[in-house]
């Protein structure tokens, strides 16, 4: 079923000029009420999904979409299965039952494009975004890349020496005592993780989801988990790059600032540039492997070339889709294709997530 078989009230165009481009935008030609966009998208179930496999993402823009209960609505139309459960690391508020900001990092932090929770065992089939309150502008937006397209473009023997050996991933969760939220080189608390204190709790949860932890000095938790670096998508068949490398690697903040820096070559990205890649090199040089906030390696355990990560970040970025957020904005995204992330900004600027 197409858009075009049955009345359609909506404009629906690709961005970028790819007619199977990322995202597909749909916005109101006069009707831009959030309720019959529900309506509306209810009676497309089909189209929607077949679209959100095509194009990666869509974008539904200009409708009055300026309240978490709201946006929480929208995403129930595209699938009502919604879930709450979040093991990743991004500190994150709650504002709906199911609706969080999403992400409380600084705003100076990049968060570099990756697949939500790709590294738990049944990772997010839909993610939804909602901006309630633009940045500034040139600043925070959510930019995706289309990984089906990145797997295309990768070297195959940088490919072949992941999927060899896989990802060995390493995060070091403070405790219940320790530790500031927004501390970079500590993550959040293991249980605002978790929800519980309740250690046993977590070892079970960590058995559910394949993570080996460990209790370490001070009350913190440390995580191993090992994760293939590609996936089948479960529904086009299609192989996609589908992990969190960029995201852990200790050379995440330094490669994704100079790359910034290319884009938005201000002062103060060369200076982020510059102090992350001097506190990267010290924690390189500083802290055991497992002692790391994050990291990650083969999983062997050996270290992943730099270059073989400066070719993929170069990869990632050439697919980068930087569309600047506007009030109401709402993205669907399929988590199977397409990997999100997010650019510094300055100012305030209030960003809704929800996943299915
Ligand atoms: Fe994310």
């Amino acid at each position: 079923m197409t858009a075009a078989a049955v009345e359609c009230p909506y404009d629906i165009r690709s961005l970028n000029g790819d007619p199977n481009g990322l995202p597909l935008m749909i916005t109101p030609r006069q009707d831009a009420d959030a309720r019959r966009l529900c309506v509306w998208i209810g009676t497309q179930h089909g189209w929607i999904a077949e679209r959100l496999h095509r194009h990666g993402a869509l974008l539904f823009r200009g409708f009055a979409v300026n309240d978490a209960a709201t946006f929480e609505r929208v995403a129930r139309a595209i699938d009502d299965d919604l879930k709450n459960e979040y093991l990743g690391t991004s500190p994150r508020n709650g504002l709906t039952d199911y609706v969080f900001t999403a992400s409380e990092l600084p705003s100076f932090y990049p968060i570099p494009q990756h697949c939500e929770m790709s590294f738990v065992a049944q990772p997010p089939r839909r993610l939804f975004f909602c901006c309630l309150l633009p940045p500034a502008e040139g600043s925070g937006e959510t930019p995706l890349a289309d990984f089906r397209k990145v797997l295309r473009d990768l070297d195959p023997a940088l490919v072949r020496r992941f999927e060899e050996r896989g990802l060995r991933i390493v995060r070091n969760y403070s405790g219940p005592e320790g530790g500031g939220r927004f501390d970079l080189w500590k993550l959040k608390r293991w249980d605002e993780m978790f929800l519980t204190g309740d250690r046993a709790a977590v070892e079970a949860k960590c058995r559910a989801e394949g993570f080996e932890p460990t209790w370490t000095a001070g009350g913190g938790l440390r995580l191993v988990s090992t994760q293939p670096v590609t996936r089948t998508h479960p529904v086009t068949g299609e192989r996609v790059w589908h992990n969190h490398v960029t995201t852990f690697h200790l050379s995440a903040a330094p490669g994704e600032y100079r790359r910034i820096y290319g884009l938005r070559p201000t002062l103060r990205n060369c200076f982020f540039w510059q102090v992350a890649r001097v506190l990267s090199a010290v924690q390189r040089r500083t802290k055991p492997r497992d002692e790391l906030a994050m990291h990650c390696t083969y999983g062997d355990g050996t270290e992943i070339r730099q270059a073989d990560m400066e070719a993929l970040r170069d990869a990632i970025w050439k697919h980068m889709i930087i569309i600047p957020w506007r009030r109401g904005d709402v993205v669907a995204i399929d988590n199977y294709a397409v990997s999100h992330g997010r650019l510094p900004y300055r100012g305030p600027r209030e960003v809704a997530v929800c996943w299915a």
